[in-house]
């Protein structure tokens, strides 16, 4: 087991750049599955989520390599059809393959993920879409079994804007003959990207970034070169680990404008936001104790539940009385326990969370429930006195480039350490 120790008392100042984004290029890679041949993708973070689901592809009888920030893609003609527990099990992403391996090869068993540290999470909009489109679709001993010889179009209307329902019948929808329409689609940066890729294979998409896409099937698609969206998560984790640091970073090769409540909310706690040039990121100033803000999760364009985490610590060192509301994950609160153990003064009633600032936390042994709760102790232990161990720092892995290296480039008093399983204290 590996934890990261840090000691509390230094802000976090200097300048990170932002690779691609985690949340779309994990989807970019399961839509290469549609087109023989090879695939590349460019500005791809090297984060072990990457690494897992490469090896997804792998074991569907692809080549995958990385050089630097480029990941290639090598199809064959007839990709496999099975994703096994084992891989679905450590990254939820993986059932992406879903509805492309449906729709090229017309039949696919996906272990079934369950749910995991935020909350329970359903396949229940995929399967009814995939229906929809007329596939016959199982759940036997532990995976989801789809078949269909071939997809048809149809109007699908989502009961919650599901980025990962939008994704997989959009990637279904793209070889299926006829018209579908997914209504109260899902409108993230990420589900933008995927259809900019499908666009230059060759989908005819339209709608993208709204909440109703219309896709007109097509035969074949072919692969092609594409450069990954920026990551707006880990963009804004730097952008609020600079306010509860009182900090100074330039983030590069952010988009502010997939970020717009977010650097609202920053600004509204007192924090000095410098947008630079297109493409070129921003910069977040914080010198006085941020102000209490209170923050709504929702659907984008609101408040990402990612960065539910990153809400929660700001509010607990800032001046006030926050509320924060999570709307999209039931169980996304699980990481509070940990800041309680930090010393935040927070009670949660149902999704709300009320949250009294204090000056400093208190650091202790704290435990990553998930990438974002994770990296966000990590930042919340650097506002706290004396030192506080975050265990299981695989999470952080999962999403975070070089997260040690950049975050000792800012003048975090860190290190990276290996202990026995035995010597934690939970
Ligand atoms: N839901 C259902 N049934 C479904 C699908 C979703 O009830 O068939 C519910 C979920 O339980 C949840 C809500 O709908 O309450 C939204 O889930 P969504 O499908 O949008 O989430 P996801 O696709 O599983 C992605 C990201 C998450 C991010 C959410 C919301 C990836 C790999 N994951 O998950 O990212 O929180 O969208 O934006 O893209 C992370 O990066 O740390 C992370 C958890």
């Amino acid at each position: 087991m590996e934890l990261f120790r840090v000691t509390g008392g230094t802000p976090l100042v200097g300048e990170v750049s932002v690779a691609g984004a985690k949340n779309s290029v994990l989807k970019l890679m399961a839509a290469a599955l549609l087109a023989e041949g090879r695939t590349v993708l460019s500005n791809t973070p090297r984060i072990l989520d990457v690494t897992i689901m490469s090896e997804v592809l792998r074991r569907l009888g692809c080549d995958v390599s990385i050089e630097a920030d480029v990941l290639t893609i090598d199809v064959p003609s007839e990709p496999g059809t099975e994703a096994d527990y084992d891989l679905v099990r450590r990254m939820r992403a993986s059932i992406n393959v879903l509805g492309p391996l449906l729709a090229r090869r017309g039949e696919v068993r996906v272990a079934h993920p369950g749910g995991d540290a935020i909350g329970s999470r359903g396949l229940d909009y995929h399967i009814a879409g995939l229906k929809r489109m007329g596939a016959e679709i199982t759940s036997e001993h532990g995976f989801v079994i789809a078949r269909a010889d071939r997809l048809h179009g149809a109007t699908i209307w989502l009961d919650f804007p599901s980025v990962g329902a939008t994704e997989n019948l959009l990637m279904a929808a793209v070889l299926a003959k006829g018209t579908t329409v997914i209504d109260n689609a899902a409108r993230e940066p990420d589900i933008v990207d995927i259809c900019s890729l499908l666009v230059s294979m060759g989908a005819k998409i339209t709608g993208a970034g709204t909440s109703t896409l219309e896709i007109e099937g097509v035969d074949s698609l072919r692969p092609v070169a594409h450069r990954v969206v920026p990551d707006r998560i880990v963009s804004g984790t730097w952008a609020f680990a600079a306010a509860i640091t009182r900090g100074d970073i330039t983030i590069r090769g952010a988009e502010p404008t997939h970020m717009e409540i977010a650097l609202d909310k920053l600004h509204s706690c007192g924090a000095d936001i410098h947008l630079l040039g297109p493409g070129e990121g921003f910069r977040v100033r914080m010198s006085e104790r941020p102000k209490a803000v209170d923050v709504v999760t929702l659907p984008y364009p609101g408040f990402a539940t990612d960065m539910l985490p990153m809400a929660i610590t700001l509010a607990a060192v800032a001046d006030g009385p926050s509320m924060v509301t999570e709307n999209v994950f039931d169980a996304r609160f699980m990481f509070i326990n940990e800041m309680l153990r930090l010393g935040a003064d927070v009670r949660t009633d149902g999704h709300h969370a009320v949250v009294r600032g204090k000056e400093w936390l208190s650091g202790a042994p704290v435990k990553a429930t998930d990438i974002r709760a994770g990296v966000m102790l990590v930042i919340a232990g650097l506002r706290a006195d004396g030192v506080t161990e975050v265990s299981d720092a695989y999470h952080i892995d999962r999403g975070y480039p070089d997260f040690l290296a950049q975050m000792k480039g800012l003048g975090a008093d860190i290190e990276r350490i290996a202990v026995p399983d035995d010597a934690l204290p939970f």
